[in-house]
């Protein structure tokens, strides 16, 4: 099963309350996201089902969601009706060199940990240096140090601020991290770091 298979069939068999990395507000996102910029053009990288772009355009925002997954665009579309209008769905994925244009912050959560192939890494640097100009943010969840070796039968990686930093390179300079732990559907504890950057 290639990657979108795999997310295709995830977003086709569970429902939210079976994906771990279900949030009910995705506070710390929102927050991060205004100390980068009070408004302008945001793209939120393997959004999912996530409620973060409709939060984000209703505070004004110009909103793009990128997913690899069509099923998961389809039934994020779904839930919000007439709304959906408002943002630019890409289903595309993030390794694969798509075009995205210009964006004054890119948001990923629980993507970049997925990149276990440093080949992957480094596309995904690329279309995140393509696509953030000098003075745009980025602000990128994953998994922390203590935070879990395995999510959705997948591999991931773990990471703190400082490594995030070195694997993005020294266009993008780490402002801060806050540290999260996110509480499963299941009740489980999960571990994880967002951190914030801007490209200089
Ligand atoms: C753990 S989920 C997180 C979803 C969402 N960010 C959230 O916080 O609710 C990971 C998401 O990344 C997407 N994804 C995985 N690999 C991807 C890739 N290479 N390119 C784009 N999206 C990807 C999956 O389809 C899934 O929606």
């Amino acid at each position: 099963m290639n990657s979108k298979e795999h997310w295709d069939s995830i977003y086709r068999s569970k429902g939210d309350d079976e994906l771990s990395w279900t949030q009910a507000e995705p506070l710390l996102s929102l927050k991060l996201i205004g100390e980068a910029r009070p408004s302008g053009r945001v793209i939120d990288l393997g959004g999912g089902r996530s409620v973060l772009a409709e939060r984000l355009v209703d505070r004004g925002y110009t909103v793009a969601v990128l997913d690899i997954s069509e099923a998961a665009l389809e039934r994020n579309r779904n839930r919000l009706g007439a709304k959906a209008n408002h943002i630019h769905w890409i289903a595309a994925d993030v390794t694969a060199g798509p075009s995205l244009g210009v964006f004054d912050v890119w948001h990923d959560r629980a993507v970049f940990h997925f990149l276990t192939d440093a080949g992957d890494r480094a596309a995904y640097r690329r279309l995140l240096l393509q696509t953030v100009p000098v003075g745009g943010h980025a602000v990128i969840g994953t998994f922390a140090l203590d935070g879990p070796l395995r999510c959705s039968g997948l591999e991931v990686r773990q990471y703190d601020g400082v490594m995030l930093a070195e694997e993005l390179g020294e266009q993008f300079a780490l402002l801060k991290s806050e540290p999260e732990v996110h509480l499963t559907p299941q009740g489980k504890r999960q571990s994880f770091q967002f951190s914030l950057f801007v490209r200089v």
